[in-house]
């Protein structure tokens, strides 16, 4: 069982994603280019990147995986704080686990995202970064991704 998720530490999330939202369009696009230069192979997953040679600049599919990891992290820390776990809705979950599975996801896979979500997450944030920041993020991010990975197991 994880340590208390604090107050101050759902704040931090919470407010370091109102500052991104703003810059959504192009955050999306740092996102996936980092996820790219840790893992290049991850390209054939996504059908967005699948037939491109770049990344590309507006695409609405990439732009929702974007948004959906960053969103669901952040509802998560607020769930870790009012209820101390992380419960998504089953027909998500049931979902979030099938497409994952059919798009050839595996574990190892999740730390990448989170490697990219941080680094996307620091150079966004700027002077507000913390350690105490990265550390909420990372702990929400886990909690959803232990969520995501069970329900994988079961799907596949
Ligand atoms: C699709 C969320 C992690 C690869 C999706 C979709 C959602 C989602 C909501 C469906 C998008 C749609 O139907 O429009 C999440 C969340 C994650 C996560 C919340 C982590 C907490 C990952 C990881 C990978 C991955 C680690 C692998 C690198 C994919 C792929 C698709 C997908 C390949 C299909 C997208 C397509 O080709 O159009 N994800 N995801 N996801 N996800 Fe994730």
């Amino acid at each position: 069982m994880a340590a208390t998720f604090t107050e101050k530490q759902e704040a931090l999330v919470k407010e370091s994603w109102e500052l991104m939202k703003q810059n959504i369009q192009e955050l999306s696009l740092h996102f996936f280019t980092t996820i790219l230069e840790i893992a290049p192979a991850a390209k054939g997953m996504f059908s967005f990147l699948r037939d491109s040679e770049e990344v590309p600049q507006n695409n609405p599919k990439l732009k929702a995986h974007a948004v959906k990891v960053f969103k669901m992290t952040c509802e998560s820390a607020i769930q870790l704080r009012e209820k101390g776990e992380v419960v998504v809705q089953e027909s998500t979950l049931s979902y979030l686990g099938a497409v994952h599975v059919k798009s050839g996801v595996i574990d190892p896979h999740f730390e990448v995202v989170k490697e990219a979500l941080m680094r996307t997450i620091k150079g966004a944030v700027g002077e507000k970064w913390s350690e105490e920041m990265g550390c909420a993020w990372g702990e929400a991010y886990d909690q959803l991704a232990a969520a995501i990975k069970a329900e994988m197991k079961q799907a596949a």
